[in-house]
C-alpha cells in the first residue's frame, strides 16, 4: 500500500495501530489534499479550545523558538501532523504582536534533510545577524533502527521555513549517552551560551551540559552545570536558564524536566516533572550553581516541557506544554492531541518563583458575565470559556468551586449525580486540592484523579482561565499554579460556588 492510500484512513485508526512506518511519515508524502481533510475533520471534533494554541490535526508538545522577532513574538512547537502519536516530529510556527492572539504561520521546520530525516526534537530560539536563528536537536536512525542526533543551527527564512545553517554540534561528548538534546540558548554580552539536557553514561542520571559561542554558530563544549542534585531522576529534558532579579539583586534560574522522580506525598505526581532550583547567578567559569531546593513549577496534572523568553521590556515569559508523554487522551480518537499553556510571567519573591498570567490576558476580555459577591450555595453564572477572579476581603474560609458542572438545578440538587471539575479549599490545613474525578471522560487515573498543595500563606486570591477543555488556576497571585486538561460534556458549563460570601468577577472569553 503506498502512504497515501494508507494515510487515507488515518483518522479512523486506534493509536496502537500507529506502527513505526506510518510514525515517520512526513508532510512531504502526503497531499495537500489529505492534510486538509484531516485539519477539517479535526476542525469540527469536540473539545477544540477556544483561546488556546492547539495542532491544526496531530500532535501537539514542546513549546520551542520562543524569542521576540522585529516587533512580534515567535513561537513554535514539537508537532507530529498526521495523527495523536509521537512521530515524525516536525516544528510549527504561530507569531502574535501580544502574547495572546497568534497569527497561523503554518509548518515551518519539516524534517527532510540527512540531518535530521527522523525528527527536529526540542530546540530554542536567538536572533543573529538580524534574523531569527533557532538551535535544536535533529535525530536520524540507520537501518539497525539506531538513534544518533546533532545539534543544529537553524534559520527562519523569507518563506516561513527554518533551513540549516550547520551542524554546531556534531556528536555527543564521551561522557553522554544518546540521551542528549534541547539547546536552549541565553546570551551575556557578546557570548552566546547553550544548555543542553543530557544523561551522565557513568550512572545513567540527569543533567545539563553548557556549551559557548562567540558567534552563535560555532560552539564549544565548556562542561556539565555543577549542582547539588547529582541523583535525580535518569534524564533532564528541556533545560532553560536565566536571571531574575530579586530587591536589585540577580539571581540565577535554572528549570528543567527531570524524568524517573519517584512520587513522595504531594509531590512528583505526574509522570514527568518540571521544576526549577534558584541561586546566585551560575559562575560560568567553572559552572558552579549552589541553590536552593528543586520546587516544581505547577502542581495540576499536564504540565511539561517549559520554555522561556524575555519580552522587550525585561518581563521573562514562560509557556508550557498542556500535556505529558506516554498517556493516551480522549481527543487522540478524533485526530489531535494536546495545547500550550497561556503565557505566564514569572517573578521570584523570597527566592521562589511566582508566575502571573501575563496582563494581555485582558485582551480576551469579553462581556463581564457577573460581578458582585457569591454565597452560600449559588451559580456564578455559566461559561466553558472564562475568566474568574475570586477574592476574600480577610482569608477564605473552605470552599468548594465547581467548573465545567452539570447544572444542579436539572438534577433536583442532588449533588452526587452532579458532573463536575473541583477546586477545593481547606483553610485549616492551607490547602488547595483539584479534583478531576468527575469531571467528563477519564483518563490517566493511573496517576490519580486530585492533586494537592499547602500553600505558604492563607489563601485570598484566585484566578481561574477555563476553555473547553482546559483550566489553569493561579493561587496568591502567582505563589501555585495549576494546569490541566479536562474532557467535560459540551453543557456542563455552571460554575457553581460553595462557601462563604466571596467577591467575584466573571468574564467571557
Ligand atoms: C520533551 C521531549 C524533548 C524532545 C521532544 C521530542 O517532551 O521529549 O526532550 O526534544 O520532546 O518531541
Amino acid at each position: 500500500m503506498d502512504k497515501e492510500t494508507m494515510l487515507a484512513s488515518l483518522l479512523s485508526i486506534e493509536t496502537s495501530e500507529w506502527d513505526r512506518e506510518k510514525r515517520y511519515t512526513s508532510l512531504h508524502e502526503v497531499s495537500a489534499y489529505s492534510l486538509e481533510t484531516l485539519k477539517s475533520k479535526v476542525a469540527h471534533a469536540p473539545f477544540r479550545l477556544t483561546y488556546h494554541i492547539q495542532p491544526p490535526c496531530g500532535l501537539l508538545n514542546d513549546p520551542n523558538g520562543f524569542c521576540y522577532f522585529n516587533g512580534e513574538y515567535h513561537l513554535f512547537y514539537q508537532w507530529f501532523p498526521l495523527g495523536p502519536v509521537h512521530g515524525l516530529k516536525h516544528w510549527y510556527h504561530v507569531k502574535s504582536k501580544d502574547l495572546v492572539s497568534w497569527e497561523d504561520c503554518g509548518v515551518a521546520l519539516i524534517p527532510d534533510g540527512h540531518i535530521n530525516s527522523h525528527g527536529a526534537y526540542s530546540g530554542s530560539g536567538f536572533i543573529l545577524n538580524d534574523s531569527l536563528h533557532v538551535f535544536y536537536t535533529a535525530n536520524r536512525r540507520d537501518k539497525n533502527w539506531k538513534r544518533s542526533c546533532s545539534q543544529v543551527i537553524a534559520k527562519l527564512m523569507p518563506n516561513g521555513l527554518i533551513e540549516t545553517v550547520n551542524d554546531a554540534i556534531e556528536s555527543i561528548p564521551p561522557e553522554y549517552t544518546e540521551h542528549f538534546r534541547d539547546p536552549k540558548v541565553w546570551q551575556e554580552g557578546e557570548l552566546f551560551y547553550a544548555i543542553i539536557g543530557a544523561q551522565r553514561k557513568c550512572d545513567l542520571k540527569g543533567t545539563g551540559v553548557i556549551y559557548r559561542s562567540l558567534n552563535g554558530k560555532d560552539w564549544q563544549f565548556i562542561g556539565e552545570i555543577n549542582t547539588q542534585l547529582t541523583q535525580f531522576g535518569y534524564m533532564w529534558e528541556c533545560p532553560d536558564y536565566f536571571c531574575l532579579t530579586e530587591e536589585n539583586e540577580s539571581f540565577g534560574v535554572f528549570i528543567f524536566s527531570p524524568q524517573g522522580l519517584n512520587p513522595t506525598d504531594d509531590k512528583f505526581q505526574n509522570i514527568y516533572q518540571s521544576g526549577y532550583i534558584v541561586g546566585p547567578e551560575l559562575n560560568l567559569p567553572n559552572l558552579t550553581f549552589s541553590h536552593g531546593e528543586f520546587h516544581e513549577l505547577d502542581f495540576g496534572f499536564d504540565f511539561y516541557a517549559p520554555q522561556t523568553t524575555m519580552t522587550p521590556d525585561g518581563r521573562r515569559i514562560m509557556i508550557a506544554w498542556m500535556g505529558l508523554p506516554e498517556i493516551e487522551y480522549p481527543s487522540d480518537k478524533d485526530g489531535w492531541a494536546h495545547c500550550l499553556t497561556l503565557p505566564r510571567e514569572l517573578t521570584l519573591i523570597d527566592g521562589k518563583i511566582f508566575q502571573h498570567p501575563v496582563k494581555e490576558l485582558q485582551n480576551l476580555r469579553k462581556e463581564v458575565i457577573f460581578k458582585g459577591y457569591a454565597d452560600d450555595k449559588s451559580i456564578i453564572g455559566r461559561s466553558a470559556h472564562f475568566e474568574l477572579i475570586l477574592s476574600d476581603d480577610s482569608t477564605f474560609d473552605n470552599f468548594e468551586l465547581a467548573l465545567f458542572a452539570s447544572d444542579p438545578l436539572l438534577l433536583n440538587n442532588k449533588d452526587s449525580a452532579i458532573e463536575k471539575l473541583t477546586v477545593r479549599y481547606d483553610s485549616m490545613a492551607r490547602q488547595v486540592t483539584i479534583d478531576r474525578e468527575f469531571a467528563g471522560i477519564a483518563f490517566a487515573t493511573k496517576y490519580g484523579t486530585t492533586r494537592c498543595y499547602k500553600l505558604s500563606k492563607p489563601l485570598t486570591h484566585i484566578q481561574l482561565f477555563g476553555d473547553t477543555s482546559s483550566l489553569e488556576v493561579f493561587f496568591n497571585h502567582g505563589e501555585a499554579a495549576a494546569s490541566l486538561r479536562h474532557f467535560s460534556a459540551v453543557n456542563n458549563n455552571a460554575i457553581i460556588w460553595q462557601g462563604h460570601k466571596t467577591s467575584v468577577t466573571l468574564w467571557q472569553y
